[in-house]
């Protein structure tokens, strides 16, 4: 894993397949010897910048036990109470944390923020979720995968990416296909398809892994034969709120209910979503939401799926845990 260290964490398509395979073997390491009681801690001293830009409960929570469980020191920089954004640029902000920290987490909108950041740091950066982007999400997810589906190789599961394909999720669920082999299917309405060029790029990249990347509108050809189905919200954080209503109007069809799960027909298909979701009236945006657009029982997914024993949902958040932990192991330590 030596050659990760100094490296950052931007995007997937930055790394070969090889080095995430290895990522994810660290993150499956780190977590049995964390439940065994037998974690080496091999970032202790180091100092670790958290920037949150946007809201986060796992991302950060995961940043923040990982580096302490490695022996590590955070600082939490929120999206107030510091001079970030609007009184000193990205470069400028790279410069002063590159002298204090040994490692930067940057949560916020942009791509080109992480990137100015990590260009002028000197330290490495870690994509915690930008509007392009979510890679330390994926692989908690493909981690989550291998752990409920031991008997399958990456390249002989098939996956469905239903909603939103045209967000940080969809964007990431492109570059991990193509670097693991998937077979992809991004079910979704033209609309809210992803950007042709990474479409593109990630095609190109899957031809070396043997990966395959369908888009379709067709929900039953879609999902069939699918090992995993996975959504995330219709409504990105930072999206305007006017946006609710086209996207609700072009996603409804595509809510993750358990008819789609049936028209898989795999019995042991297994439900993923990064979190957090809306499948219930349980939180005020979710109430408004289901009120306004007659929505109760969940949005993007049914309450009913999201509660079955189809849901490896809370699997998945765990494992962001150990994955950030390998992220940061490799990128800091000298393994
Ligand atoms: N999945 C995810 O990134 O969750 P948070 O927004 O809570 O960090
Ligand atoms: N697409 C979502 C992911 C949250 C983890 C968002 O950006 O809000």
């Amino acid at each position: 894993m030596s050659h990760l260290y100094q490296r950052h964490f931007l995007r997937l398509l930055d790394f070969t397949p090889a080095e995430i395979n290895g990522l994810l073997a660290l993150a499956s390491t780190l977590k049995t010897d964390k439940k065994n009681g037998e974690e080496i801690q091999h970032l202790k001293g180091k100092n670790i910048a958290l920037i949150f830009e946007k809201d986060s409960t796992r991302t950060r929570c995961s940043f923040e036990v990982a580096a302490y469980d490695q022996g590590a020191n955070v600082t939490y920089l929120g999206p107030s109470g510091s001079q970030i954004g609007h009184k000193e640029s990205m470069k400028d902000t790279a410069r002063v944390l590159g002298r204090m920290y040994d490692g930067i987490q940057y949560r916020g909108h942009g791509q080109a923020l992480v990137e100015s950041l990590a260009e002028h740091a000197g330290v490495p950066v870690w994509n915690g979720l930008t509007n392009e982007f979510h890679p330390t999400q994926l692989l908690a997810d493909l981690l989550t995968m291998q752990e409920h589906l031991p008997e399958k190789a990456f390249s002989q599961m098939t996956f469905a990416y239903v909603g939103d394909a045209r967000n940080n999720m969809g964007n990431s669920m492109l570059e991990a296909a193509a670097l693991v082999g998937l077979d992809l299917r991004l079910v979704a309405p033209k609309g809210c398809w992803p950007d042709e060029k990474l479409v593109q790029e990630c095609r190109t990249a899957a031809e070396k892994t043997g990966g395959k990347i369908t888009l379709t509108e067709d929900i039953a050809a879609g999902v069939k034969g699918a090992d995993f189905i996975y959504t995330d919200v219709w409504v990105s954080m930072g999206e305007p709120k006017e946006v609710w209503a086209e996207r609700i109007a072009l996603l409804r069809s595509y809510q993750v209910n358990t008819a789609m799960l049936e028209l898989t027909g795999n019995p042991q298909v297994k439900f993923l979503h990064c979190l957090p979701a809306f499948h219930d009236d349980q939180t005020t945006l979710g109430q408004q939401m289901a009120q306004q657009y007659d929505l109760h029982g969940g949005m993007e997914v049914t309450d009913e799926v999201f509660e079955s024993a189809h849901s490896v949902v809370f699997d998945q958040a765990e494992n962001r845990l150990h994955t950030i932990k390998a992220v940061m192991v490799a990128t800091l330590a000298k393994l």
